[in-house]
């Protein structure tokens, strides 16, 4: 038929026209024998399908909305069924791999079945028809993402389109490592419209359904808790007649901390405990300085190890590491008292009448409960070799030496359960706990 209509041109063009016209018409003879070249068995495929699609797009344009008056809108109904999510919590992306359905009514596109020998659907490709373009606002622009999707769309004979496009969308997610390992990452992902307002293309969620997590799969080190999907209308003060709404999508996810909790956790604890342990031994070899001493460089070596593991660029501090800080600030104190208490035990000048009056009141008052010190037999012999005395001597009389013992390890006693005190309200405070 296009043969026919360039010949019949070409013969009216030689006849009538100038030799310009005629060489255009030449041209457009030309195109078509080459594309003549095809075989006469192959004709042009001619069922309903095919005369459907060549209906359906041969006026269609897909730079407009599908629609036939301009202040219509078109509403996109959108499911994301998710598929996978993975969180690097070093660089703040979180990257979310879904099949994202995307559901409208195109007016252009419908048909009656019945002149198409009753298909009422059919597929096409989603860049032969217009597509709605769902932009991510909080997008890793690191990473190329387009707003244009590309796959195959269903059309049923009323107009109404379903595209559903197997996408990843990667955003910037701000980190919060307060309790780490325990820590519970919010992750937002706005959705909307780049260039159109609400009244042109309105997003909203599937009313039912909105997010579907069959099939899904946790990424490495989270575990997704759930969901939390919104839509800001977004009406501004700027603009009344415009609105610029956005789907909003919480992912809420929690670090799968079984091996953090293992090498800081109880660790830190243990470290504590030896602290404890240390601060509860007399101060009269030098057993207990050795023992602190160990503990405090057992903090540096800890907090060198947790260095390696913490993400580091979160704005706030996890609260274990201010945990560890506190508690080597208690450990050199230790330190600094025990020297002091074996300098007091040392001392051979008689105590001032200040320490022999708390030591009386403390050994008949309740605290010789707590200050078990009058019955230590080996303090009586420290005492006997510190002051060379007899025992004879010394039987009915304390040594001013036996005063100094007594009032360090009153000192000392105190100070435990000061140290004891400060570590429970650390303990309540800084070790992060999986609720
Ligand atoms: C269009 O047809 C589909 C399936 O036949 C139906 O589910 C849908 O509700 C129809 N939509 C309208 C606007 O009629
Ligand atoms: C995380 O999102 C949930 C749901 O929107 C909210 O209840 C919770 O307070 C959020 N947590 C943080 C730390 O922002
Ligand atoms: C867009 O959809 C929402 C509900 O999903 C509706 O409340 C709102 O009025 C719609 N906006 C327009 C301009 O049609
Ligand atoms: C909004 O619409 C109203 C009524 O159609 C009109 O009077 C007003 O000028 C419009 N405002 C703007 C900012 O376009």
């Amino acid at each position: 038929m296009v043969e026919r209509l360039s010949a019949h041109i070409v013969a009216r063009s030689m006849t009538a026209r100038g030799s310009l016209f005629a060489l255009c018409a030449l041209l457009a003879l030309t195109r078509t024998l080459v594309r003549g070249d095809c075989p006469p068995d192959r004709e042009e495929v001619t069922h309903n399908e095919a005369k459907l699609h060549k209906d359906l797009l041969c006026a269609y344009n897909t730079d407009f909305r599908p629609v036939k008056d301009h202040k219509q809108t078109v509403t996109v109904k959108v499911r994301f069924a998710i598929k996978y999510i993975s969180f690097d919590a070093l660089e703040e992306t979180f990257t979310l791999h879904s099949w994202v359905a995307f559901n409208w009514r195109d007016e252009l596109l419908s048909w009656r079945p019945e002149d198409y020998g009753n298909i009422d659907e059919t597929q096409l490709e989603s860049h032969e028809i217009w597509t709605p373009k769902m932009a991510l606002f909080n997008a890793d622009a690191a990473m190329y993402q387009s707003d244009q999707i590309y796959t195959t769309c269903l059309l049923t004979s009323n107009g109404t389109v379903t595209c559903v496009p197997h996408v990843a969308h990667s955003g910037i997610c701000r980190t919060s490592l307060r309790s780490w390992p325990y820590d519970v990452q919010n992750c937002t992902l706005y959705f909307g419209s780049w260039m159109n307002t609400g009244e042109q293309v309105n997003f909203t969620f599937y009313a039912k359904q909105p997010v579907v997590k069959d099939d899904f799969q946790d990424g490495p080190g989270w575990k997704l808790m759930y969901v939390v999907n919104e839509r800001l209308a977004g009406k501004y003060s700027c603009c009344p007649n415009s609105t610029y709404p956005m789907l909003k999508y919480t992912f809420v996810m929690k670090r799968i901390a079984a091996g953090p909790a293992a090498i800081v956790v109880v660790p830190s604890i243990v470290i504590v405990l030896l602290t404890l342990i240390a601060l509860a031994m007399d101060a009269k070899d030098n057993t207990r300085l050795m023992l602190i001493c160990f503990s405090l460089y057992g903090h540096f070596i800890f907090l060198t190890e947790i260095g390696y593991d913490i993400p580091k660029h979160s704005a706030d501090t996890p609260i274990i590491l201010l945990f560890l800080r506190d508690s080597m600030i208690v450990t050199l104190v230790g330190i600094i008292e025990t020297i002091f208490l074996m300098f007091l035990r040392r001392r051979k000048l008689p105590a001032p009448n200040l320490i022999v009056t708390v030591n009386r009141l403390v050994a008949n008052g309740p605290g010789k409960y707590v200050v078990f010190s009058e019955f230590d037999p080996s303090d009586d012999v420290d005492t006997k070799e510190l002051t060379g005395q007899t025992s004879d001597i010394t039987a009915d009389k304390p040594s001013p030496t036996f005063d100094w013992i007594q009032f360090a390890h009153i000192l000392n006693r105190l100070n435990l359960v000061v140290v004891v005190l400060v570590y429970i309200v650390l303990i309540g405070t800084y070790i992060p706990r999986d609720n």
